[in-house]
């Protein structure tokens, strides 16, 4: 993904924390979970894909002292509670939540069962109830924490190639970003959302036709590199992220301006 690590795009150092990164196998994920490793932090890169997620770990640190695969499927509370015990034992805490993992089907609405909206509810929008569930109370007992909830502009206004089920689910993540901040504001954990229009990490799973049509919609007539999504991540991830909360920050080139 031509990321370096000699020269984070963050603009924040996270020497001393300790972060992890949902869905960090690759994409959007793998390119947060190698920011922050550059930038000082201790990851633990989990993902549904425990292959994806040890191969990033290993290229971060092969002696796995501050990079650590964990397989996580987000649709599991008891994983969240897994991951929670496994970093809080081998770091001493959990400081920062990256929930990234996201799955998207392009499903004509007739065409829709109720396994699968069930499926993507859980993926997209369950999760991160339940995540900031499990981390939110750890990170309020310890007085500090960061949760950054990566939702789409597909949860604002419907997006440019979503499904109904991928949509309502990702607005139900927005919503949930502004209860839990709401909920723990005050304590020393903020809850923020990050909001992206198309990335080039969908490239690969659109058709050309697809591909011109959304490059044709976007303002700036391109989709977003994954580190102009990892670099808002920093920022809302920061000490001086604090007076941050609740937000729903606008990634998509201009499609969507309120
Ligand atoms: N790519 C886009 O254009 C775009 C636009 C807006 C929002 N988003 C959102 O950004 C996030 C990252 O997108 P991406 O393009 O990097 O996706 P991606 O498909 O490239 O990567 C997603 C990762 O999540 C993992 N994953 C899938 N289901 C999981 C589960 N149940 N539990 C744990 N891990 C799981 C996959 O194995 C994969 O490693 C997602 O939440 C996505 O919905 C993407």
């Amino acid at each position: 993904m031509g990321v370096s690590t000699v020269s984070p795009v963050f603009g924040f150092r996270f020497d001393g924390r300790s972060c992890l990164v949902t869905g960090g196998g690759s994409g959007v994920g793998e390119e947060v979970a190698r920011q922050f490793h550059a930038a000082g932090a201790r990851v633990a890169v989990t993902d549904l894909n425990e292959a994806g997620a040890q191969k990033v770990a290993r290229s971060l640190d092969p002696g796995g002292g501050t990079a650590m695969p964990l397989a996580l499927d987000v649709r599991r509370k008891e994983d969240f509670e897994f991951a929670r015990d496994a970093i809080a034992t081998a770091w001493g805490r959990v400081d920062i939540v990256v929930n990234n993992a996201g799955h998207a089907k392009r499903t004509p609405t007739q065409d829709i069962s109720p396994q699968e909206f069930d499926d993507i509810v859980a993926t997209n929008m369950r999760s991160v109830f339940f995540s900031c569930q499990v981390f939110g109370e750890h990170m309020r007992a310890n007085g500090y924490g960061r949760i950054v909830n990566i939702t789409s502009l597909a949860g604002q206004n419907g997006g440019t190639v979503a499904s109904a089920h991928y949509a309502s689910a990702k607005a139900g993540a927005i919503m949930l970003s502004k209860y839990f901040a709401l909920q723990l504001a005050g304590t020393g954990v903020v809850v923020n959302a990050i909001s992206p229009g198309p990335i080039s990490t969908a490239k690969g799973r659109l058709s050309g036709e697809q591909l011109e049509r959304v490059e044709s919609l976007v303002p700036v007539h391109r989709f977003a590199e994954a580190s102009e999504i990892a670099a808002a991540v920093g920022l809302l991830a920061s000490d001086q992220g604090g007076f941050i909360v609740g937000a729903t920050l606008d990634i998509n080139g201009g499609l969507f301006m309120r």
